[in-house]
């Protein structure tokens, strides 16, 4: 039997600043009332300039590798989803290798913006179930903050800072572990939400944008639960990339899925990019929304424009 790739652990980590939509008031043009009823979100944690990537990232993997309960010497590969590395090289996971002085394993960055931790997530389970690495870190951490306009309120109010991480081992057990992927790239929209390299700040159409992750998230959950053999009732908690709650409400309704059955925490977090579904997964994990048996599904959409869901059974 081929080994499957399972969840052993995890962590976050999120800056301890935090910005709230009083805040942004005295910032731009503004109201809690437009951010609430537009987005969902009513604060978010920001870096101070000193904090990386790497720093979040590190924090949040050392977290993960204690609830594990391993050290990083059991790790044969480090993955980290980042679109905002601390530099175009190193790679934040070599920082983070170097950081937690593990043996001279592999460590690369995905680069798939609010999807990265789905496409990492596929990446580990892929190695594991070939059988070239066993136990793996899965970091998405993102500083989105530091690339944000603060005079454009169409952009500044929707984003934060953090990071999530997970430790994955190869399990021969009883069926439990990721079960299947899906992951999508609609290059062609790719104008509709862009950091350029120099000199620049986060643009976006967001009306384009908000139809794209509509589509895409409903896309992925459906497909993702095909590809696992299974049906939408069959999904006991949906963790959705935590953009905005409109986006959630819309895809929600469209497929009938009831409130209980998403997790949502963007309201005190915002968009944390790669983080998201890390974070979003450790508060479910941890405040008991998943339970032994349970099929859960991550999924994910961003820039690129990229999409991607994992279903997992606990
Ligand atoms: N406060 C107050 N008014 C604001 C505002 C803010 N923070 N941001 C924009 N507005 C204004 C606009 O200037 C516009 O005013 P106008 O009609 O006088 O021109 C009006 O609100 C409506 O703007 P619009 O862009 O049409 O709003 P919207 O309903 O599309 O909501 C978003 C804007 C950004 C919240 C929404 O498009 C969205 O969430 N898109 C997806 C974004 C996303 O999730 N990106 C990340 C994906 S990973």
């Amino acid at each position: 039997m081929t080994a499957k790739a399972k969840i052993i652990g995890s962590g976050f980590y999120v800056p301890p600043k935090i910005l709230t939509n009083a805040d942004l008031e005295k910032m731009v043009d503004t109201t809690d009332e437009w951010i609430m009823s537009r987005s969902g979100i009513k604060e978010r944690h920001v870096c101070d300039d000193k904090t990386t990537t790497a720093d979040l990232a590190e924090a949040a993997a050392r977290l993960a590798l204690k609830a594990a309960n391993v050290n990083s010497d059991y790790l044969d590969l480090i993955l980290v989803a980042t679109t905002t590395p601390d530099s175009l090289f190193p790679s934040v996971g070599c920082i983070l290798q170097n950081r937690l002085a593990v043996r001279r394993i592999p460590s690369f960055d995905i680069s798939a913006a609010c999807s990265g931790f789905n496409f990492a997530l596929a990446t580990a389970a892929a190695f594991v179930e070939s059988g070239q690495y066993s136990n793996i870190l899965v970091v998405g951490a993102d500083t989105l903050t530091k690339y944000v306009d603060w005079t454009d309120r169409g952009t500044c109010v929707l984003f934060g800072d953090g990071a999530g991480a997970v430790v994955v081992s190869a399990s021969n057990g009883d069926g439990d572990g990721i079960l299947a992927n899906y992951l999508g790239a609609r290059g062609e929209g790719g104008k509709h939400l862009v950091m350029p390299l120099k000199n620049g700040f986060i643009t976006m159409n967001g009306k384009e944008v908000f139809k794209f992750a509509v589509s895409a998230l409903e896309e992925s959950v459906t497909e993702v639960l095909k590809k696992a053999n299974l049906k939408l009732e069959d999904m006991d908690l949906l963790i959705p990339h935590q953009a905005n709650i409109r986006i959630i409400n819309h895809v929600a309704k469209k497929l009938g899925l009831p409130k209980e059955k998403i997790f949502v925490n963007l309201d005190r977090y915002g968009n944390t990019s790669a983080a998201s579904i890390p974070i979003a997964f450790n508060e479910a994990y941890n405040g008991g929304r998943i339970k032994k048996g349970d099929k859960v599904v991550l999924s994910g959409f961003g820039a690129g424009l990229t999409y991607g869901a994992n279903v997992i059974k606990f």
